[in-house]
């Protein structure tokens, strides 16, 4: 039985193990990025350490085998990320030149996982940032990614239910996120907990949740 606790810093190896191997539209995307590290630099780490930022594992004898990570007040964090977290990988990840964005037929498979790496590399560059317009009613955000043998046990709406009382203890109203619109196994259980659209587009889904009982 997975048991759910806080993430600490020592989770960060396995974090960044789990979000490697789900970043692929939940899928294992470790043969898509040639910089393992890159999607837990964007992802994963900056929740351990960032303003009003938590996060919960779910672990049992063979180790973490999933997470829900977040921020209570996107906006505050997004400026704590500006400050303490993009500016050390801006210097070791220099931005990439244009030409570098997509892979092409012709391209070999590490030139491609380059290629995968600089669309990442150019996000930490130029992070997206919550539009208050959008998610004002819904001032927290969050990641959630178990690995397949943690997947259908119950484990996500645990991680779910986890975060949101945290949320509730701190007075915040509701929680919003991106998923990928080519993630339909994600959306179908975001939607089934109760998610509701805040926009829409053909690659991408803003979702919603109110937080109870604040
Ligand atoms: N459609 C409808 N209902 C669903 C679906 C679905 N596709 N998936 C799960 N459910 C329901 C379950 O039946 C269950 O219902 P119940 O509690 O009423 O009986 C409920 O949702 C909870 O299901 P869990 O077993 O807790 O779901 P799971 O543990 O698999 O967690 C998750 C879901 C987080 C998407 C997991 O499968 C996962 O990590 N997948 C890979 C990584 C991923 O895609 N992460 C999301 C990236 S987007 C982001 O982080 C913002």
């Amino acid at each position: 039985m997975l048991k759910i606790r806080p993430a600490t810093i020592h989770d960060m190896p396995a974090l960044y193990r789990i979000c490697l191997r789900t970043a692929l539209n939940g899928a294992d995307a470790s043969e898509y990025y040639a910089d393992p590290d890159l999607v837990g630099h964007v992802f994963a780490g900056p929740y351990l350490t960032g303003d009003t930022a938590f996060g919960f594992v779910a672990a049992d004898d063979d180790g973490v085998a999933g997470y829900i990570l977040g921020a209570a007040d996107s906006p505050s964090f997004e400026r704590w990320a500006e400050r303490a977290w993009w500016p050390d990988l801006r210097n070791r990840y220099p931005s990439p030149a244009r030409d570098a964005r997509t892979g092409t037929g012709s391209d070999t498979a590490a030139s491609t996982a380059e290629a995968h790496d600089a669309r990442l590399i150019r996000l930490l560059h130029a992070p997206p940032t919550a539009d208050p317009q959008q998610t004002g009613d819904y001032p927290a955000h969050l990641h959630i990614d178990l690995l397949p043998r943690a997947q259908g046990s119950g484990a996500g709406r645990r991680l779910i239910d986890a975060f949101t009382g945290e949320l509730a203890s701190r007075g915040v109203a509701g929680v919003h996120l991106g998923v990928s619109a080519a993630n339909p196994h994600a959306v179908g259980f975001y939607r089934h907990l109760g998610f509701r659209t805040l926009r829409e587009d053909p690659e991408t889904l803003l979702l919603g949740l109110p937080v109870n009982g604040v």
